[in-house]
């Protein structure tokens, strides 16, 4: 039995306001159960993500306060789940649904009923004296440790630096364990701090906890990371630590032309690009390597590369089992990023992830760029065996706090299998 939800607004890692929900619950047999949760939110979001209510009061965190979206759940939404017992997290989650009556969550707030169902997730697995990741087995794939990207090269909306391409990250594929893979991220994100200091460029850091050098081509930051790799002592290749790309290409695309360090290039101009890339670097992930209004260019993208590398949709699917579905059907990717607030609710998102698994189409557990230290994404990851996580750089509290629960996890459970699956 639900007895209270409560929101306050407070701050995310890139210094906005969020949401931090707690729920308070009573389960037979148990002693009352308090769960308190942290909401992340996006900066290079897909636009048909579900609606952040942000309050847009100039005044106030210049429009960014989510005063609305605090009322939502300590009015509406406390009112209609206080004092009401709930069989299943996807009642609830349903019950926040029409709730809000609306396609995108735009009355209520995506981020007001994500964190209420992020935090219900965690007291329906307390009430049954399970860990979070337990109470994912059997919607998904069998649990796993998935293998952690570290994104250690920042640009695009993340950075201030003139990389158009968002994410570079580190994808130890090769490790044999989730503590050897974190420490091979960590050593090659210190190689890499000493390579781009040696050559006079700047170790400031992107909203990930990446690096944000001032270089502007994609293949420039490809040269360093390998170099980097290499340095550490790592194989630069699945066998080893391999490269995974996020160019978030929505942000630079516009009128049928993508702009990458001031020169334009068509879709079929980037998937050359692309293929080039992956026939120079050990990438092995290229993920909204175009935009979300390209399909007919993303449909090219995935015949050309599909059977070679793993191509992810982030913005253009947006955690979105209908959107997803039409993806698998148009041959549109062969991945799935999976982001609990771009659908809003935790039963939205396994619904997602299943619809992933029976189209053969890879999961890809993801972070936002704005986050608290809540490690919801981590045991979501275990629970579902999806194989791949992204949580930023191996650097940030906010970052590293669920790439160290992953090891916590491994300690705890040896039986465990760490990789892709
Ligand atoms: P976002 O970026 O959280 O700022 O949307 C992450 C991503 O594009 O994968
Ligand atoms: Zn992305």
């Amino acid at each position: 039995t639900i007895r209270t939800v409560h929101a306050v607004e407070i701050l995310d890692s890139r210094s906005r306001p969020t949401l931090s929900v707690t729920l308070a619950a009573a389960a037979p047999g148990n002693d009352d159960i308090v769960i308190r949760t942290g909401v992340p939110a996006g900066a290079s979001t897909g636009s048909r993500e579900a609606t952040e209510l942000r309050d847009g009061d100039k005044d106030r965190y210049s429009g960014q306060g989510v005063l609305k979206a605090v009322e939502s759940v300590n009015g509406e939404i406390h009112e209609r789940l206080a004092g009401h017992e709930f069989p299943s997290l996807a009642e609830l989650d349903h019950e926040l649904i029409d709730l809000d009556g609306t396609t995108n969550k735009s009355r209520l707030g995506a981020n007001a009923i994500v964190g209420v169902s992020i935090a219900a997730s965690y007291a329906f697995a307390t009430a049954e004296r399970q860990q979070l990741w337990q109470s994912f087995f059997g919607f998904v794939g069998a649990p796993d440790l998935p293998v952690p990207h570290f994104n250690v090269i920042n640009g695009g909306v993340h950075a201030l630096n003139e990389l158009d391409f968002q994410e570079f990250m580190l994808a130890p594929i090769g490790a044999p364990s989730i503590a050897e893979a974190v420490r091979a991220g960590s050593e090659v994100y210190s190689a890499l701090r000493s390579l781009l200091h040696s050559r006079n460029m700047s170790v400031g850091l992107g909203d990930e906890g990446g690096f944000a050098p001032e270089i502007a081509e994609p293949e420039e930051a490809l040269d360093l990371l390998v170099e980097a790799i290499t340095t550490a002592g790592y194989t630069a290749g699945t066998d080893g630590v391999a490269i995974a790309i996020d160019p978030a290409s929505s942000e630079f695309y516009s009128d049928g032309t993508y702009t990458v360090a001031g020169k334009p290039f068509s879709s079929d101009e980037m998937i050359e690009r692309y293929a080039e890339m992956v026939k120079r670097y050990p990438v092995y992930s290229i993920e909204d390597g175009l935009s979300e209004s390209d399909w007919p260019g993303w449909q090219r993208l995935t015949s050309r590369l599909g059977d070679t590398i793993q191509l992810v949709g982030d913005d253009i699917f947006c955690t979105n089992p209908g959107i997803i579905s039409e993806g698998i059907d148009q041959g549109v990717g062969n991945s799935a990023l999976i982001k609990v607030n771009q659908i809003g609710t935790v039963t939205e998102t396994l619904d997602a992830m299943i619809t992933c698994r029976d189209g053969n189409y890879t999961q890809f557990v993801s972070h936002r760029s704005g986050e608290t230290p809540d490690t919801f994404i981590a045991d979501l990851a275990v629970g579902t065996g999806a194989g791949r996580i992204k949580s930023g750089a191996p650097a940030r509290g906010e970052r590293v706090s669920k790439y160290n629960l992953l090891i916590e996890i491994a300690d705890d459970n040896r039986e465990l299998p760490f990789g892709l699956g």
